[in-house]
């Protein structure tokens, strides 16, 4: 098959990383998941997971439906690092602030 097929755009994977990783035994979604890194972009998934399960299904020859979707690990959507950061000043239990003065 010529030229470039790209299956998840957020992580530029392939049709041929897909099929590459079924060679090498991944055969599950979770495991095509791990090896190609597909589904781990900025949409999590959403564009990707149902043709990557289909082009799945074809390679390995199963029912499309027997193949279930990932699991989505959170954050389920792109979060900033700044949520995340704790700022030790920001925060404080009342105990903390009794001493103070
Ligand atoms: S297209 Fe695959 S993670 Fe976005």
């Amino acid at each position: 098959m010529p030229g470039k097929i790209v299956l998840c755009r957020c992580e530029d994977v392939t049709l041929a990383d897909v099929e590459h990783s079924v060679s090498r035994g991944y055969r599950d979604i979770e495991e095509v998941k791990r090896y190609t890194g597909f589904g781990t972009g900025p949409c999590q998934g959403k564009e990707c997971l149902a043709v990557v399960a289909l082009q799945l299904a074809r390679i390995t020859q199963q029912d499309p439906g027997a193949i279930p979707p990932f699991t989505s690990r959170p954050p389920l959507a792109p979060t900033p690092l700044k949520l995340l950061a704790r700022d030790p000043g920001a925060h404080r239990f009342p105990d903390e602030t009794e001493g103070d003065g």
